[in-house]
């Protein structure tokens, strides 16, 4: 056993710390796929329909560095819906680093829908400052969609298939995947054992029985093997970081 707590002085985390232990691996020749979550002590994915409830400025650092060295911010339509998502914003800081990185300057933000039920007149269409990229079904209604300024992905009949969407993504270049959630969509994503990396923030709260936990939706039949990769502490917030056992 080992005593992760504390070890370091208090701030002794800088930027630079930040970048080098959630950068993506290197030379990338596949899609590799990060999520992030921030959870209550007892599990809770949410407080009153919100994750912002649950979060500090000492996960949001780690949020905006998931988003920072990203080429594509995935998330499902439930989230997207619900926190009334628009494009990422990027302070001209952060997008000379990402230049300098070699990324774009603004990662898109994908949705995941089976529905197609996403506003075009809403801030994920209006608000940003590259087009959204909507990942999707045959099935689903993309005419506005598409009028409404998104690339859309195709990616299956009456579901979307979560591999072939990360092919779709990894042919345009976006092989560093930063997925914000949420339950459903990670729910998917453990089951087609598609997750390189979980970024999890406990929260030192207890937000009781309702909501759910981070994971919803598909089972999965065996539990896939995580390394914990790095923990890091501040004001009662614990930011973890799981990495997929290779082999495991
Ligand atoms: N604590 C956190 O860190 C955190 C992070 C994110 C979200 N949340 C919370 O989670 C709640 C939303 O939960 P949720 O489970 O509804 O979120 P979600 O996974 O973002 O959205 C579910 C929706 O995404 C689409 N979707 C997901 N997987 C799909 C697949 N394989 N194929 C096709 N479509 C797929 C479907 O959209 P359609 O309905 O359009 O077909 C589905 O109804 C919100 O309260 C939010 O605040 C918390």
């Amino acid at each position: 056993m080992q005593l992760l707590w504390p070890t370091t002085p208090a701030d002794a985390v800088t930027d630079a710390d930040l970048e080098r232990l959630y950068g993506y691996p290197e030379d990338l020749t596949r899609p590799w796929v990060q999520v992030n979550f921030v959870s209550s002590a007892d599990g809770a994915a949410a407080v009153n329909e919100l994750s912002e409830g649950l979060s500090h400025p000492a996960d949001k650092r780690v949020f905006l560095m998931g988003r920072l060295l990203s080429d594509v911010i995935l998330v499902g339509a439930g989230t997207a819906r619900a926190e009334g998502y628009r494009g990422a914003r990027i302070n001209a800081e952060r997008t000379a680093r990402r230049v300098a990185l070699g990324l774009s300057e603004v990662p898109p933000i994908a949705v995941v829908t089976r529905s197609g039920e996403l506003d075009p007149a809403g801030p994920l269409f209006t608000d940003t400052k590259v087009p959204p990229i909507v990942i999707t079904t045959e099935k689903a209604p993309r005419a506005e969609l598409e009028r409404a300024g998104a690339d859309v992905l195709v990616a299956g009949t009456d579901d979307v298939d979560l591999g072939h969407a990360l092919e779709l993504l990894g042919k345009r270049g976006l092989r560093r995947i930063d997925c914000e959630g949420g339950p459903m969509l990670f729910g998917d994503l453990i089951a087609a054992d598609l997750v390189d990396q979980l970024c999890l923030t406990v929260a030192p709260l207890l937000a009781g029985a309702g909501a759910r936990r981070i994971a919803h939706g598909r089972p999965t039949p065996d539990p896939r093997r995580m390394d914990l990769a790095s923990v890091l502490f501040e004001d009662g917030f614990t930011m973890l970081r799981y990495r997929r056992r290779e082999g495991g």
